[in-house]
């Protein structure tokens, strides 16, 4: 399972990819906006980070256009020119659905954002989404299950050999990481801190403590 980064910012990026080895980055409004920078030089420079890898970096349309699948498809295909490592998102509605038919029969990748439900994840796949994101988190949060969400996208997506990779997003912890992996997805986006403590164990940080006192009672040579 790949693992992408939900930020915009650099340095987070830099530390992920150096370290962690992952295969993308997920950006949205919300991160844009912390990252302090106007929109179109922070998804550039994270762009030209990627470039020469297959890596993508997923960046999201103006939500102002959402309501107009011609705007969307406007506005992706400037944004596509960008940079050759951008998927562009936009949502899972009706105009998002009809942009990405659009967008894919030209060869432009497309991030079909905001699913909530397995009929929307189905949609997506039928008009040539490249990445579908289940927000799981979200559900979850709502006091949905989400294990049965995934395992319905990825069978979906299996069931009809379609060519959407199901990129589950809006991740809190580990556990939900590795319920995604149970569950076939293929790729998971989450956030630094997310990754951060899902890489620690206290018992890891224990038993290394412990070792180091016999180590340190015992001649090397
Ligand atoms: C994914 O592509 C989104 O950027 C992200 O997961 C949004 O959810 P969140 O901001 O609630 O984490």
């Amino acid at each position: 399972m790949k693992f992408f980064l939900d930020s915009a910012l650099v340095d987070e990026i830099r530390h992920a990819l150096t370290m962690w080895d992952i295969d993308g980055v997920t950006t949205n409004p919300r991160h844009v906006q912390a990252s302090g920078k106007p929109f179109l030089a922070v998804i550039q420079e994270i762009g030209s980070m990627f470039e020469g890898t297959d890596k993508t970096v997923s960046v999201q349309t103006n939500p102002a256009s959402h309501g107009d699948y011609q705007a969307i498809v406007e506005e992706a295909r400037r944004l596509a020119k960008l940079s050759p490592t951008f998927v562009i998102k936009m949502p899972s509605t009706e105009h998002g659905f009809k942009a990405c038919r659009v967008l894919s029969d030209e060869g432009i990748r497309c991030n079909l954002t905001l699913c909530f439900s397995a009929a929307q994840g189905l949609q997506a796949m039928r008009m040539g989404a490249y990445y579908v994101s289940p927000f799981i988190g979200w559900k979850e949060g709502n006091g949905e299950e989400v294990q049965s969400f995934i395992e319905d996208l990825v069978a979906i997506r299996d069931n009809y050999n379609f060519g959407t990779e199901v990129l589950v997003a809006a991740v809190r912890n580990g556990r939900q990481i590795a319920d995604a992996a149970v569950s076939g997805a293929d790729i998971v986006t989450a956030g630094f801190s997310v990754f951060e403590e899902a890489f620690k164990h206290p018992y890891t940080d224990m038993g290394i403590g412990k070792f180091q006192e016999f180590w340190d009672e015992t001649p090397y040579e």
